[in-house]
């Protein structure tokens, strides 16, 4: 099951946990901010699917949680979302927090390379929560944008 719940440090340097967002959806993405390939595209896609998703998507905060808390400082995360993915808030913490939420989320990561040059290979799903903190849809890395924004708009105007 998955599950929203999290302690950690937004990229403004707020400790929050998943009650701050009681009340919104929340989009929900794990990766890490020297990701080449997939955290990119994943992050332009699920952006522009909110654009798509127009005024509906006021109800949804965008989580960008890292999986590598030793480089992805709040400073380093807000660098990289404010100029590349502005609708993201980036959420870091430390080893211990990010595990936790890693696990709630089931969300697998784990570091590979040397220490000066390591990648951290990740589930690359966006979750959908409802403003209740439960479970309402996930979105593969695989699905299209289109997809992505209808089923978001399908939920938002169903589940209240
Ligand atoms: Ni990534």
């Amino acid at each position: 099951m998955i599950e929203s719940r999290f302690g950690l440090t937004t990229h403004n340097g707020d400790h929050v946990t998943e009650r701050d967002f009681l009340g919104f959806y929340l989009l929900v993405y794990f990766g890490f901010t020297n990701c080449k390939v997939v955290c990119p595209r994943s992050l332009a896609k699920l952006s522009s699917a909110l654009d798509r998703v127009g005024e509906l998507s006021a109800r949804v905060k965008p989580l960008y949680v890292t999986v590598d808390p030793a480089r992805d400082t709040p400073a380093a995360m807000k660098a990289y979302l404010e100029v590349r993915f502005p609708r993201f808030t980036g959420l870091t913490g430390s080893e211990e927090e990010i595990k936790a939420a890693k696990s709630a989320f089931r969300v697998f990561a784990e570091r590979k390379g040397l220490d000066d040059d390591y990648t951290v290979p990740h589930t690359a799903i966006a979750y959908l929560m409802s403003p209740t903190g439960s479970y309402l849809d996930h979105f593969p890395d695989s699905v299209d944008e289109e997809t992505v924004v209808d089923r978001m708009t399908r939920l938002i105007q169903s589940v209240s």
